[in-house]
């Protein structure tokens, strides 16, 4: 059991009016959790603190060579007050599997739970009620050394901080539409890919611009060796309605593997939806398109949730899906996911935790 050192802020911030829109990412809340960890003398020094900016040293290694994990999950208020969590051992599971791919220290996992419970609960006043919001919260862990070398550091800084939200998307649960990358990859199997930290995000950022520019919100990447397989979208896993069944690439080694995913398979495989991980070429979507049998898109992350995807790009090619509209799973699977969230719809998969 961690001990938490608790410093409660003396000038709590306005929280935000429920008349405005939360834009992601922009607002934080009154506190962050802070851990240390130095090699010998282990995670360390467990305290919750008012959000303000930290120091470090300009030759922390994190800078320069981005030794860094981070996370990304959500908590909610439900109709009866319960603050709940979602599946937050699959994200305390995934970040630990991130630490050891990038050498960082593994947190253990009891401590992560408590960690996020914690500060949750102390600022629990700023999770929104409005249908389509929510208390996003992200862990991260940076390298500290001031060092300029090359290898794992001896010191690591973990946080958690929250950020009310709304949709990460300005287009809502309308639909998005993206570009499927065909100059830039974004990762290939042995390096990064599945693992959540901020190099596969960078390495995002050319074609995401080029991809605005566009008017497409996001890119689609395909896989960099045969460049031909569908992999994921910048901030979303993807899947594809085709002929009746529910398809999505499996985890190959540079896909993350993403719990909103996991949580659509889950829910298919219990509706009787027939639901398939494979290798998914992009002249496969371009045949079901052109033959009519590609009946719906659709992306999944925490931030993204379900995101109907109205259009993909490719080369010169515009495939426009169900009309440009939502088609009738993405909804059905983003009405029973946010239900469990909320606590609406009974939680048959025990997904949620109650934060106490
Ligand atoms: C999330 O969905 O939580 C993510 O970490 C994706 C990020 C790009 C917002």
């Amino acid at each position: 059991m961690l001990d938490i050192r608790i410093e409660k802020t003396k000038t709590p911030k306005e929280l935000p009016g429920a008349e405005n829109p939360l834009k992601f990412g922009t607002i934080f809340t009154d506190h962050m959790f802070l851990m240390n960890y130095e090699t010998g003398k282990g995670w360390h020094d467990a305290r919750i603190e008012p959000y303000k900016p930290i120091s470090l040293e300009p030759s922390a290694m994190v800078f320069h060579y981005g030794q860094e994990m981070f996370e990304g999950l959500k908590a909610y208020k439900a109709e009866d007050g319960r603050v709940l969590l979602f599946r937050p051992d699959k994200n305390i599971e995934r970040a630990n599997k991130t630490n050891r791919r990038i050498c960082i220290p593994e947190i253990p996992e009891e401590d992560f739970l408590q960690a996020l419970q914690a500060v949750v609960k102390i600022d629990e006043a700023w999770i929104p009620c409005k249908p389509g919001t929510s208390l996003y919260i992200r862990p991260f862990v940076i390298a500290t050394d001031p060092f300029l070398g090359v290898r794992p550091s001896d010191t690591y800084l973990f946080m958690i901080i929250l950020s009310p939200v709304g949709a990460y998307y300005p287009e809502g649960l309308n639909p998005v539409k993206i570009w499927i990358e065909d100059e830039y990859v974004r990762a290939v199997k042995g390096g990064i890919g599945e693992a959540k930290t901020g190099g596969n995000y960078v390495a995002s950022l050319r074609s995401q611009v080029k991809a605005h520019e566009e008017g497409y919100s996001q890119v689609l990447w395909i896989d960099g060796v045969e460049r031909k397989y569908i992999e994921e979208v910048g901030a979303m896993n993807i899947f594809f309605k085709i002929n009746g069944t529910i398809v999505t690439p499996k985890l190959n080694g540079s896909i993350l593997p993403g719990v909103t995913r996991d949580s659509v398979i889950s829910l298919s495989k219990s509706w009787g939806l027939p639901v398939e991980e494979r290798k998914i070429s992009i002249d496969e979507i371009f045949e079901a398109h052109k033959n009519g049998s590609l009946e719906e898109v659709f992306g999944t992350g925490t931030a993204a949730v379900i995101s109907p995807v109205g259009q993909l790009r490719w080369e010169d090619h515009i495939m426009k899906v169900q009309d440009g509209g939502i088609g009738e799973f993405s909804q059905k699977f983003y009405d029973t996911i946010t239900g469990i969230q909320l606590g609406k719809l009974e939680d048959q998969f025990n997904w949620t935790i109650e934060v106490e």
